[in-house]
């Protein structure tokens, strides 16, 4: 019998990725999710879906009943460590063996972002969850690289609060792999491991704009901005304000050089090198590129 996944977070872009790396897997693949009318698309890949709400502990027993692993995401606010609680308690109510359990970089009780905090209570639990666990502590990511995408195509600019900072920033890919790798691993294999994964380079966003540059063909600037104006355009868009505040507490660390390191393990779990800038933006060309009539 194949063991039984449960994935959360199954709509965002980690989760998505994780199923593309597990698809073919010897491994039953489940979906939690809040809305019905998003379970389509995933019932077309083979996926079973249970509808739920990690902030509402009565809709958890039906998705969790019967499952073996527990990809467990989290999205980002002040209610993560309520989320993490809720679905620790399912899976252990329902008699799961494991959690996998997506962290953050530098997830710390004294991590100098609210988010890390927030995660250090998660991991904390999860360590004493009863169950076998492994963390992932991911680097940022390139993905988030997306979110300027639309900037660069029409203005050849992209303006973050970010400074001279450099990050270790990790194609999501390589999370998605390496999760799949302790996932399709027996559950004693990575119990009570916690693993800080990162890209091959640390890179400023200078380097990130001249990547850029080299890969579509047309000149890129990265324009250092203010937090404040940052704020002003975050809050533009209507990203709510404990998001804005959140990653202004991440600019600010990665700043000084909080962010500015590499580690091995991508590598000791793919038995690979981790992807590169180049190979994610060359995958990703497309959104960073004025369509015609832009
Ligand atoms: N961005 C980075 O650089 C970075 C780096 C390291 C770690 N992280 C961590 O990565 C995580 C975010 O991952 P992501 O980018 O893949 O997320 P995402 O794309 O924002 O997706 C979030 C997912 O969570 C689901 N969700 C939201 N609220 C829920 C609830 N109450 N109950 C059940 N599901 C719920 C969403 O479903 P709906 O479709 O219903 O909204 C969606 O599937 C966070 O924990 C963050 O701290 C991020």
């Amino acid at each position: 019998m194949p063991r039984t996944v449960l994935i959360t977070g199954a709509t965002g872009t980690v989760s998505t990725a994780l199923m593309d790396a597990l698809e073919g897997a010897e491994v039953s693949l489940r979906a939690l999710v809040r809305d019905e009318s998003k379970a389509e698309g995933l019932r077309r890949r083979g996926v079973e879906v249970v509808v739920g709400d990690l902030g509402d502990p009565g809709s958890l027993p039906p998705a969790f009943a019967d499952v073996q692993d527990v990809w467990l995401l989290t999205p980002n606010g002040p209610r993560a460590p309520e989320h993490n609680m809720n679905a620790v308690w399912a899976a252990r109510q329902a008699g799961a063996e494991r959690i996998v359990r997506l962290s953050v970089v530098g997830a710390a009780h004294d991590a100098p972002n609210r988010s890390g905090r927030l995660h250090a209570l998660s991991d904390r639990e999860t360590e004493a969850c009863g169950m076998r666990w492994t963390i992932l502590r991911p680097h940022w990511f390139m993905q988030n690289l997306l979110n300027e995408a639309g900037d660069i195509a029409a203005t050849g600019t992209f303006s973050l609060n970010m400074g001279s900072a450099r990050i270790g920033m990790i194609d999501v890919r390589d999370i998605a792999e390496c999760a799949a790798r302790v996932l399709l691993d027996g559950p004693e294999r990575h119990h009570g491991r916690t693993y800080t994964l990162t890209g091959p380079r640390s890179m400023s966003f200078d380097e990130v704009a001249g990547q850029l540059s080299l890969t579509l063909g047309r000149s890129i600037t990265y324009l250092p901005v203010s937090d404040d104006a940052k704020r002003k355009t975050l809050l533009g868009y209507g990203v709510p304000v404990w998001i804005v505040d959140m990653l202004e507490e991440y600019a600010q660390a990665y700043g000084p050089g909080w962010g500015d390191f590499t580690t091995d393990t991508v590598a000791g779990l793919l038995g690979r090198p981790p992807h590169d800038l180049a190979g994610f933006l060359r995958d990703h060309a497309a959104a960073f590129t004025p369509t015609d009539g832009n």
